[in-house]
């Protein structure tokens, strides 16, 4: 089968299979490494990092070089036009004029969704904001497998930055899908966002137990936890557990600890560093000594702060710099088959695959309601002049937007419908998103605002019944 021509902006635009076929081609090139070096002669890729990078950019521009491909880059944003108040979408449209495959990394979160829509190449997300890092995740499950030497069914911790940590949220989705249990311990204030948590939830059907101090996760504790995701593939082991077997569950141990630095240039301009740094949980020499860790995959995507000893780096459990290496023969495999250069054979697994594509309603008027994300791509100043806000309906009590650039969700207050008040102006009345006029109004029909004034700008006047006081 090709992924010719085909983007990688999330994780989930490559099936499990899928992941699997780039991984078994990922083997097969570190195995002739020396063999690659016609696969994409006379092809491109632009490399372009507008926020910094070491590993991601360096292995993805090792990558078509061994491929034999060659790398026209840009590393900052003040040497492109886009200093000069160029849009995103114009830049994608003339990068893809020049290269067969663009690679981008930007601080907007949706940046990448963009690029796709108007590059005419082939797009790898290697990060977008605090959104998603579907490369790091490949790697992250590359070097799972190769240790473990399977993806299904897995134990895995999540620790630190678990709000902007992109490389989280990337992961987090894939392990839910390969049907894994994931164990969260964010540092405080830095838990799972609310659009990961309703993905995880509902597009792979698990469940999440929360904990909080009273209910076993004491924050003393060697390993205390936020929340407990459970596999669909586990329906009732976990569920509704009492404290006692929270303590047994976190004694069995996990297959991996993944941990990652706090996002300190993602945090809120009033957020207090200091105090987030304060309960950020760190990964040591004594806490592996611990009995359930003993047989634990140490992970991290690098690059580390403090919330890695470097005194653990002899230990055979630590996999960072194996996860780094594996950076290129993935990278290597991704790049040729998006460019067709190579064909993989998608093997018919048996068993589930745990995600459900759910078909939410979209709502995309160009008036009235916009993405709250002020890092989100279609809020940017450069951007709105050809963005239409776009989401998913996801949930109707309370009523839930999912921005398609983003994911961050938004509750607006009132709603109104387009059919009643055709030519009678009086009848254009919009009422609470919370009332039971949600249920009346066609999702065709259905207009959404984000306050008062801006119903009433728009010519709507408040609905008689069902309104807020
Ligand atoms: C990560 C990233 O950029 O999100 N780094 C990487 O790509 N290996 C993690 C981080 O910066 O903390």
């Amino acid at each position: 089968m090709s992924l010719a021509n085909r983007n990688l902006v999330t994780i989930d635009d490559l099936s499990n299979q899928e992941i699997e076929a780039v991984f078994s081609l990922a083997d097969e090139i570190s195995d002739s490494m020396n063999q690659q070096s016609s696969v994409c002669q006379g092809k491109i890729m632009a490399s372009l990092f507008f926020e910094p990078s070491t590993r991601t950019r360096l292995s993805f521009e090792a990558a078509m070089h061994r491929l034999g491909g060659r790398v026209i880059s840009v590393v900052e944003m003040g040497n492109t036009s886009l200093a000069k108040g160029e849009s995103i979408a114009d830049m994608a449209r003339v990068v893809g004029s020049y290269a067969d495959i663009i690679v981008i990394r930007h601080p907007w979160e949706g940046a990448a969704k963009v690029v796709a829509d108007y590059a005419s190449v082939p797009v790898i997300n290697a990060g977008d904001g605090g959104h998603e890092h579907p490369t790091q995740t490949l790697c992250d499950l590359y070097t799972i497998k190769k240790e473990r030497q399977t993806l299904e069914g897995l134990k895995i911790a999540l620790w630190g930055d678990l709000k902007y940590g992109r490389t989280i949220h990337s992961l987090a989705y894939a392990l839910a899908r390969f049907g894994a249990t994931i164990h969260f311990r964010p540092g405080s204030g830095l838990g799972l966002p609310e659009h990961v948590i309703r993905k995880l939830t509902t597009e792979y059907g698990g469940m999440l137990e929360r904990y909080n101090d009273t209910k076993g996760a004491d924050r003393e504790m060697l390993f205390p936890l936020d929340a407990i995701y459970i596999t669909p593939s586990k329906p009732h082991q976990l569920v509704n557990i009492p404290d006692v077997s929270i303590q047994i569950e976190l004694k069995k141990g996990v297959d991996a600890l993944y941990v990652t630095r706090l996002q300190r240039e993602r945090l809120e301009p009033m957020a207090e560093g200091q105090e987030l740094e304060r309960d950020y949980p760190v990964v040591n020499k004594k806490l592996l000594k611990e009995k359930q860790f003993r047989q634990t995959l140490v992970m991290h995507p690098l690059p580390r702060i403090d919330e890695l000893a470097y005194e653990i780096d002899a230990d055979q459990r630590s996999m960072y710099f194996k996860q780094a290496a594996w950076g290129v023969p993935i990278r290597m495999a991704l790049v040729a088959l998006l460019l067709g250069a190579k064909q993989v054979d998608i093997p018919e697994k048996e068993g589930a695959t745990f995600f459900l594509k759910i078909d939410y309603p979209a709502y995309n008027r160009d008036f009235g309601v916009r993405c709250k994300n002020k890092k989100c791509v279609s809020a940017q100043q450069t951007e709105k002049g050809y963005i239409k806000p776009g989401f998913k309906i996801v949930a109707h009590k309370p009523l839930t937007l999912r921005c398609v650039y983003c994911e961050h969700e938004t509750h607006p207050p009132y709603i109104a419908s387009s059919k009643w008040h055709q030519g009678i102006v009086d009848y254009k009345r919009y009422y609470d998103a919370d009332s039971f006029m949600l249920g009346r109004i066609q999702p065709e029909n259905l207009i959404i605002f984000d306050s008062k004034a801006i119903a009433q700008a728009e010519g709507f006047k408040p609905g008689k019944k069902a309104l807020r006081g």
